[in-house]
């Protein structure tokens, strides 16, 4: 069994960006410069955000914050997004989710540039990746197949299941999964909540990607001997026992289920590092695709 070290992947990933803006610097080119919208304050959304921030620093990005009130209304944020549009200087835009419920994530999507659109979720986005065109690609996922690709696992011919079919993450990496592309040329199956044998569609799977979003949902009896595990979640589940009061949970129960793998992706330290490091690749395209 292998561990798919998140933090190295990303690491290395940063490192070359690190190296590719200060060529750009070198050239007196522009420096990439995000711009990350957080509504409200959502704990986990509020370390996510503080985090591509962070990142977009240790690389040499620009990046700007701007924290909206909870209350702010929906016409009001989409003129943020139009003026973050009509800005030369800024080259990605994300809006962190999930939104207040009274602001429409689909209209907030659709506002954002698609020249901007640095998380993949435009439909100009989702349309060109679905076409197998160059576009942006949604982090996580974008994040996964770095991954798979930088440890160089055959997927060509795999059956792969993938637990989810959110458009941030289960139905893009069911996407990317079967594209005629190195990694990819798999057989996906993709589940959701009315899947009725789940656990013998687990049983054939060669790669596993858990992504529904239930602390320890796939379990040893699930998982074929050899499997490779890919473990999106990540859950805030209470823990008295630490002084921040919780802890961090997978979608796998890593302890029964890693003896099996032949690969399996840790929580925390695997999938959700590399997000942040896509996010950045991403970004850096954005900036260089105009400059
Ligand atoms: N919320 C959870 N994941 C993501 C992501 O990749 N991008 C944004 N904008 N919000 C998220």
């Amino acid at each position: 069994m292998q561990i798919l070290d998140g933090n190295l992947v990303s690491q290395a990933t940063r490192d070359e960006l690190k190296i590719k803006v200060a060529q750009r610097v070198a050239e007196g080119k522009k420096v990439p410069h995000l711009a990350a919208i957080l509504v409200g304050t959502n704990g986990a959304s509020e370390t996510y955000v503080g985090s591509k921030v962070r990142t977009c620093e240790e690389i040499g990005f620009k990046s700007t914050l701007i924290r909206l009130e909870e209350s702010i209304s929906e016409f009001k944020l989409l003129g943020v997004i139009e003026e973050l549009n009509n800005d030369p200087d800024i080259d990605g835009i994300l809006v962190q989710l999930p939104l207040p419920k009274h602001i429409s994530d689909e209209k907030v999507i659709n506002t954002i540039d698609a020249s901007k659109d640095v998380d993949g979720f435009h439909p100009v986005s989702v349309g060109k990746m679905v076409q197998g065109l160059p576009t942006f690609i949604p982090a996580t996922p974008h994040g996964v197949m770095l991954m798979l690709a930088h440890y160089k696992i055959d997927t060509k011919g795999k059956h792969a299941v993938v637990i989810g079919r959110s458009n941030i993450v289960g139905r893009p990496m069911s996407i990317l999964l079967s594209a005629g592309t190195n990694p990819g040329n798999c057989t996906v199956t993709i589940c959701h909540s009315h899947t009725k044998n789940l656990k013998e569609l687990c049983l054939q799977a060669d790669i596993i990607v858990a992504a529904l979003g239930k602390p320890e949902f796939v379990t040893a009896d699930m998982v074929k001997e050899g499997a490779i595990i890919i473990d999106v979640g990540i859950t805030r589940v209470e823990d008295p026992t630490k002084k921040r009061g919780y802890s961090i949970k997978g979608d796998v129960k890593f302890d029964e289920v890693a003896p099996k793998a032949s690969y399996i992706t840790p929580v925390p330290g695997g999938v959700g590092p590399m997000t942040i490091a896509a996010l950045m690749k991403n970004t850096f395209h954005a900036c260089s695709e105009k400059n």
